[in-house]
Formats: structure tokens, C-alpha cells, sequence
């Protein structure tokens, strides 16, 4: 095993102390937005094609096309049309229309050629003067207009747009960025970067999504997604009218308007354009354990067996860096690890699965095959000169394959071979920006990519290269596991990322802040199109302390994706740590997510299906109510899909305090507070005392929950009856998704979806429940269905499918009961049929 250093202090003490940082990233990085500009100029003609029309100016070409009837395309060129211009991002549906064209009025008006228009179709003027560009809806309503012409830099490539909006607008999305939630007033920086240790302030983070959308209080939204993945800067004015303005390194500028109207179908627009995340397997659902590092093989053996001695739910372990031998990727550490295989079997048996970490960085040994065959294929990242470039990471010197090429992605991707038959069923991407450990952080700008065959240098390809490490991943492992889902998650990302691999927000602090700014930044995330993110729950740099690390699980259970992880230097924080008391809350704070695993996988199951996010904005539910814009909530509540509103505790006790006086906005409609049951009028601020054990989680009246029994690991579950939890309002909906949960058999409709719907009335509950999807049993093994109805009512008589329910007759096929507290009462259908019917008298 070599001497490297590997913790955490080592890594500040090669010159990244906060100061520093600071002060270098900006520095180095940093691009001058120039200052001397040549505008595009008016229309000189036009040409219209089938679904586009090429519009030449003065000094240059205005494309616009449209992709579909919600999603249209407006590029740029200093030039002539460039014949190729790959987008590393968006895959463009094609809806093969056709648009017409009109010059009116001092404008070139562009829309869909269509017989029928519907209230929300786009039309497009490029004003003849200036080719100064707005998108209206067809009833006049105008989304955006330029507020100057589209403009090249004098010197350089730089292109750069500059819009603004008629209306209050609020702006969100934006990808991974620390702050508020709405970004009015702030000026974002696109350029991936490890910022080991991010303060709340830090811009750019280790992501880049120039994805802009923006917020009526109407309730209605649109979006502007700017697929340019060069050094990017978007600057929001702080006016009421607020203006939008992006640059871009080089062009083309390239954007794609959606047209909304609401959050919602912008949210589907973009998944529609970018892709959505394909289905994961049901386990990373579960609670996920990780450190930097759990060596040896005995280390992480034990903190295996703490989980299950003390039935805290867990289904995976992460494996950081150090079970590599030297950092090698794709080798162990024979010393630490002597039996992989064994561990990875004996710890699957028990409801584990592995997950282990590999890098871009390939430690420049000449002794070692990967290394060999890297530099033999010549496969890795060369200077301008040809020379390869070598950059230090983890294991010393490294050279960086090129994953912008495509031969390259398929070399990598094979390398997993010896993983997939050692039984890994989870992989962890990392230092993808690429992070480099000298003063730039990054390659330098000279470094030569391949880029599909459209070589570009760094300084432009930078962006990209954490999404081609992840395609390579990606298809990979798909071809190596075949059937079978698999999990990979990354910290870098452009975007699109969604298509390939989740993330993670990186080298956060465990502070109250970071706590607080965890939800903010997973909801933009989700906006942005990455549905399942995580967030290191009890914060990866300093020491986490039992209150923060009980607050964070309270929050980090509804994470889509809930992870413990912590940096080597500091000290240990899994759920026992902190004594009894902590590990009891925490423990009962987990078993609560598995809970509701059902619930989390039908949200989880839609975000693949339409691109939704799993944790949502309040705004993104209740668009018309106008205090969800208020900054008070929305940065500190959100949804869990569209029936569970949660409020956590994000601040710490005072001294001698035994609850936090928490102040909840709960949106219009009518909500129940999920522990006393209590029945709430919304649109309206209520206070809660909250004790360290406490969580206020209120449900969705009309909502159908459904939810399974605490089990030590996700696959557990499927040994359990269903219970679908009912909170009666005028109209009752919901839905309950189940599959294998490991394969991809579902793509050919091997699943179960039920589909609940309803209506409560003071003396009557009718229930339909829909059965679709090839699978009719998978849910019910045991064949048994609870319906658990959250009422005082006393039914007088219950039906199922016209059969007569027993009152306390747990024997019968068909019996209900009342809750000891009377709060509820719950329905048993054993050997349930659908559709079914159920019809509830009360007295
Ligand atoms: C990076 C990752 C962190 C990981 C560490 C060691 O800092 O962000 O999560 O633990 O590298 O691999």
C-alpha cells in the first residue's frame, strides 16, 4: 500500500484552506465578460424550412425552430451555420411539425402551422429593425422579450442574450447552487468546480445547469433552458420587471423556450427535452451509510452489524477511496479487503448492498494494465503539444481518459466487469469536474478532447466531461448487467445528467446552515431535472453533533435520496454515536422513510415517467396561493410528491429550550396533521412546539397514502401486506406503483398500479381502485390489502364489491375495525380483486 496521504487535513494542507480558495478559484477560473459588443443587426431575409425558418441578419443568422408544440429552439451564429453542434443536454424529440411564417407589423412572425391553436401556443416575433426576439402566447401574454439585440463580442467568441419580463416574475431552477431558492438578484457562474468545503455563498458549485424558469403569481410559469456547456454567466436584475442576462464564452447561442403554462408541464417540457432519470432499482430507496473510508473488510463488517443489532433500516454501504489498492481504480486493497467476494455475498445475505467509489484520475503507474492499456489505446488526455497530461489527484500523478470519446466510453465501461461479478449493484462517480489538486483545480485549458469527433480544448469541453464520465459509466454497466437497474450516482454534473446518473451536492459542512441550505438547493436540482439527489445528512466537513445530526435525519428521511456521509478527519456520526436517546429518535426517524417506501417509490416511478421531482417546492403544488413565493416557507418547507408537506426543524435549541416554536404555512386546501390527525383549514400560518423528537409532516386532505411495514432492508418489504391510508376530503385520489423492483421487466408492463379514487360526503366513502399493469398480485403477497380511513366517523356498513364487511372479524376475508384511539378505522380485503369497489355508510 503506498503513503499517500489521503484525509482530509492533507487535502486543505495542499493549499485549498478556505482563504485560498477563495481567492484562486475566482482567479484562475475566471473569465472578463468583454465589454466591446457588435449587436446582430436587423433582418436582412429569412428562409423558411419545414419546422424552421433561418432568419439572416446583418452580422450573422437567428435559427428558430420548433421542437415541439411547447418547446421551441432560438440559436445564434456569429457566421454561417455551424453544420454540427452536438448538445451535450437535450435529445430533441421529433414531433415533425411544421411552423408558417408571417411578416407583419415591423416583425417576423413565426408559429405553428396548425388548423387549430390551443390558448397556450407560442408565437415568436423577431422584430425586422434590430431581430430583437418575444414569445407571446397566442392570447398576447408575453413570456420574454430581448431587451437588446443578441450580440457577439468584438473580440473573442462571446455571445450573449439579454431578456426581460413584463411581469413580477420569480426565478428559480438554475441546477446546483447554494442560496435561496427564488435567484432574483443573483449573478450565477456555469463552470463545474470542487469546492472542497463550499460555504453558503459559494458560486459555481461542482454542477452546471443554465436552466432558467420563471414564476407568475398567477400561477403561471414558462422556462429557458441555455444548452451552452462553455463558461456561462447568468445574471439576474433585482428590478420588479426583472431582466435576464446570459453570456456564454462561445457561442452559438443556443436556447430552448418552454412554454409551460404551468410549473408542472414546464417541469415535464424539460424531461421531455433533457431526458428523465431511468427507473432505479427499489433498494436505493433505502437508508444508504457511507464514510470516507469504512476499511478494513472487519470495519465495515461492524458498522454492518450495529444496523442490524440495533434494527436501524439500512440497505447499503458506501466504500470511499480507500478500499482501492493505492487508489487504483478497479483494484482492492488485498490487505484491507482480502476476500471482496466473500463480503460483498455475506453482507448481501443480510440485506446489503456495496457500493464503491471509482475516479476519472488513473494513477500514472506503468506497471499497472489499466494505466497500460489507457496509454496503448491512447485513450487519455493530451496537451496541445500531444503530450498526455498527467494531474495529481488521490494517487498521485494520474492521466485522464478522454471520455468524450465515444472508444474510450466503451473501454471504460467494460472495466466494471470484475465489480458486476463480484455482486456490486451500486456505483459512486467522483472528481469528475476533473478536480485536480494544484491551483486551478481543474485541467488546464490547453488539454485536447475528442468531443464526438468535434475536438474541442478544455476551456471549452470543461463542462462535459463529468456527463461523458457518466455516460461511459452508464452504458457500461447497462451492457454488463443486462436486465438488471442499475444505481450510479456522481457529483459532477451538466445538464441531462438525469439520464446517466444521480447526484449529490458534495462537500457540504456540518453546520445549521448547511442543514437549512439543503432544501433550497435539492428543490432547484429537482427543478432542474434531477429528481433523485442527496445531500451528505449530518454535513461531510467538520463535526456533527447529536442535535444537528437528529435535526438533519428529521429533514435528510425525505432527501430522495438519504445518505449519511462524513469526511476522514472528523468524527464518526452514524446513528449511534451520540448515545440512547439520539440513536432512539434517529432510529425511529429512518424506520418512518421505510414506512413510507411505497409512497416514495410511485413518486419515485413518476419522476421517471415525466420528469417530476420527487421533492417539491410548495409553489410547485399550489401555484395560485401567493404566500408560496414567500421566501419565509418555501425555503424551509416543501412537498414529498403532492401529498406530504413537511416542515422541519432546521434550527438548533436554545439553551435550556426543550421545544422550537415553529411557525408552518400550510397552502390552500385542507391539510391533516399526520400525528394528532387533526383536521386544518390551509391558507393559512399555524405554530407548532417541536421537541427534539418531533417532525410536523401534514398530509394532503384527499390524499391516498400508500404505505408498507418497518423492515430492515427495502426487499423485506415485499413479505408484507399494503396498506393504503386514506385522508377523506370532497375528492380522494391517489396512487400506488409496484414492480419487481430490480429488473427492467416493467418497461414491458410488468407492473402493478392502482389507481385510487374517491369521494367523502358526511354520511357516505366511495372508493375505486383501477388495477392496471400486467402484474396483478406483486403487492399483495399474503394477498391482503389494509385500508386504513382517517376519520372519526363510525361506518354503519361497509362494501367490497358489494360484499358486506365484518365488523372485528379479523378470520373473514372481508373485516374492518376501529382504531383503539378512534381516529381511524381500518378496512382488511384479503385476496383483493379489482377494480373494487367500496362504498361506506355512516351513522
Ligand atoms: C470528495 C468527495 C467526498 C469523498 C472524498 C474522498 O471530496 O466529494 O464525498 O468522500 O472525495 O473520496
Amino acid at each position: 500500500m503506498s503513503k499517500e496521504k489521503t484525509n482530509f487535513g492533507n487535502k486543505l494542507a495542499q493549499g485549498f484552506t478556505k482563504g485560498v480558495l477563495n481567492i484562486t478559484v475566482p482567479l484562475l477560473n475566471h473569465r472578463i465578460v468583454p465589454f466591446r459588443w457588435q449587436a446582430i443587426g436587423g433582418i436582412v431575409t429569412h428562409k423558411k424550412l419545414e419546422n424552421s425558418v433561418l432568419i439572416h441578419c446583418e452580422n450573422g443568422f437567428i435559427e428558430v425552430k420548433i421542437i415541439t408544440p411547447s418547446i421551441w429552439r432560438v440559436r445564434a451564429f456569429h457566421d454561417t451555420l455551424p453544420k454540427y453542434h452536438k448538445s451535450w443536454a437535450s435529445r430533441e424529440p421529433d414531433f415533425n411539425l411544421k411552423i408558417k411564417t408571417v411578416q407583419e407589423y415591423g416583425s417576423l412572425t413565426i408559429k405553428e402551422d396548425k388548423n387549430v391553436s390551443s390558448k397556450n401556443d407560442l408565437i415568436i416575433k423577431v422584430s425586422e429593425v434590430d431581430s430583437t426576439i418575444t414569445f407571446e402566447r397566442i392570447n398576447g401574454d408575453i413570456l420574454h422579450k430581448d431587451s437588446e439585440p443578441i450580440s457577439m463580442s468584438k473580440r473573442g467568441s462571446w455571445i450573449k442574450t439579454k431578456k426581460i419580463a413584463l411581469k413580477k416574475e420569480y426565478h428559480v431552477g438554475f441546477g446546483e447552487k447554494t442560496g435561496k431558492l427564488i435567484k432574483n438578484g443573483r449573478k450565477m457562474i456555469f463552470w463545474n468546480t470542487d469546492q472542497t468545503a463550499y460555504t453558503v455563498r459559494e458560486d459555481p458549485l461542482y454542477q452546471s445547469e443554465p436552466l432558467q424558469i420563471s414564476l407568475r403569481e398567477d400561477g403561471t410559469a414558462f422556462g429557458i433552458f441555455y444548452d451552452n456547456y462553455r463558461y456561462s454567466v447568468i445574471k439576474l436584475e433585482k428590478t420588479s420587471t426583472s431582466k435576464v442576462n446570459y453570456y456564454t464564452e462561445k457561442g452559438p447561442l443556443c436556447y430552448y423556450v418552454f412554454a409551460g403554462p404551468t410549473l408542472k408541464d414546464v417541469s415535464k417540457q424539460i424531461g421531455e427535452l433533457n431526458g428523465k432519470l431511468p427507473l432505479p432499482p427499489k433498494w436505493v430507496l433505502g437508508h444508504h451509510q457511507s464514510r470516507w473510508s469504512y476499511y478494513p473488510e472487519e470495519k465495515v463488517r461492524e458498522v454492518a452489524r450495529n444496523f442490524r443489532e440495533k434494527e436501524i433500516p439500512c440497505d447499503s454501504i458506501h466504500l470511499d477511496i480507500d478500499y482501492m489498492d493505492g487508489f487504483r481504480c478497479f483494484t482492492w486493497n488485498k490487505e484491507r479487503f482480502p476476500n471482496p467476494q466473500k463480503m460483498v455475498a455475506d453482507l448481501r445475505d443480510d440485506g446489503f448492498k456495496l457500493i464503491i467509489m471509482t475516479d476519472p484520475g488513473l494513477k500514472a503507474d506503468p506497471e499497472w494494465t489499466i494505466y497500460q492499456n489507457c496509454v496503448a489505446k491512447d485513450y487519455h488526455c493530451k496537451l496541445a503539444n500531444g503530450n498526455p497530461y498527467l494531474g495529481k489527484v488521490w494517487p498521485g500523478k494520474c492521466i485522464f481518459p478522454d471520455f468524450t470519446s465515444p472508444a474510450v466510453r466503451v473501454w471504460w465501461g467494460k472495466l466494471y466487469k470484475d465489480y458486476v461479478e463480484l455482486g456490486i449493484e451500486g456505483f459512486w462517480i467522483d472528481m469528475a469536474e476533473p478536480s485536480i489538486f494544484d491551483i486551478r483545480r481543474t485541467a488546464p485549458f490547453e488539454v485536447q478532447h475528442n468531443m464526438d469527433g468535434q475536438p474541442e480544448s478544455h476551456q471549452y469541453a470543461h463542462n462535459v466531461y463529468g456527463n461523458a464520465f457518466a455516460i461511459a459509466t452508464r452504458e457500461g454497466l447497462d451492457v454488463l448487467r443486462k436486465n438488471k437497474r442499475t444505481f450510479i450516482f456522481g457529483r459532477t454534473a451538466y445538464s441531462g445528467i438525469q439520464r446517466y446518473a444521480s447526484t449529490w451536492t458534495g462537500d457540504n459542512y456540518s453546520t445549521w446552515k448547511h442543514l437549512q441550505q439543503s432544501i433550497p438547493m435539492v428543490l432547484s436540482m429537482g427543478l432542474s431535472g434531477q429528481p433523485f439527489v442527496a445531500v451528505d445528512i449530518g454535513g461531510f466537513t467538520f463535526d456533527c453533533k447529536a442535535e444537528l445530526l437528529t435535526r438533519w435525519y428529521q429533514t435528510g428521511i425525505f432527501y430522495p435520496f438519504c445518505r449519511n456521509h462524513s469526511a476522514n478527519a472528523t468524527k464518526p456520526q452514524e446513528p449511534w454515536v451520540f448515545g440512547e436517546e439520539t440513536e432512539k429518535i434517529i432510529k425511529k426517524t429512518i424506520e418512518f422513510r421505510y414506512m413510507l417506501l411505497p409512497y416514495l417509490y410511485t413518486i419515485l416511478w413518476e419522476a421517471s415517467k415525466d420528469g417530476l421531482p420527487m421533492m417539491r417546492p410548495l409553489f410547485m403544488e399550489f401555484p395560485t396561493d401567493k404566500e408560496t413565493y414567500n421566501e419565509k416557507w418555501h425555503n424551509s418547507q416543501f412537498m414529498v410528491g403532492d401529498k406530504l408537506l413537511i416542515a422541519p426543524v432546521l434550527t438548533k435549541l436554545g439553551k435550556n429550550q426543550k421545544a422550537v416554536t415553529k411557525k408552518i404555512y400550510l397552502p390552500e386546501g385542507r391539510w391533516f396533521d399526520y400525528w394528532t390527525q387533526e383536521y386544518l383549514s390551509g391558507g393559512k400560518e399555524i405554530t407548532r412546539e417541536v421537541t427534539i423528537n418531533q417532525l410536523p409532516l401534514f398530509v394532503k386532505a384527499g390524499s391516498t397514502l400508500p404505505i408498507g411495514p418497518i423492515v430492515p432492508f427495502v426487499e423485506k418489504a415485499s413479505e408484507h401486506p399494503i396498506t393504503l391510508a386514506i385522508y377523506p376530503d370532497n375528492e380522494i385520489q391517489g396512487l400506488a406503483y409496484f414492480d419487481d423492483g430490480d429488473t427492467k421487466e416493467f418497461e414491458e408492463g410488468n407492473y402493478n398500479l392502482l389507481t385510487i379514487r374517491g369521494n367523502d360526503t358526511p354520511k357516505k366513502l366511495s372508493i375505486d381502485i383501477l388495477q392496471s399493469g400486467k402484474i396483478t398480485d406483486l403487492p399483495l403477497t399474503n394477498e391482503i390489502l389494509h385500508l386504513r380511513v382517517h376519520t372519526k366517523k363510525t361506518p354503519d356498513e361497509i362494501k367490497v364489491n358489494d360484499n358486506i364487511a365484518q365488523k372485528d372479524f379479523e378470520t373473514e376475508n372481508l373485516s374492518w375495525k376501529i382504531s383503539d384511539d378512534m381516529k381511524h378505522y381500518t378496512i382488511v380485503i384479503k385476496i383483493p380483486k379489482f377494480p373494487m369497489d367500496i362504498q361506506v355508510k355512516y351513522k
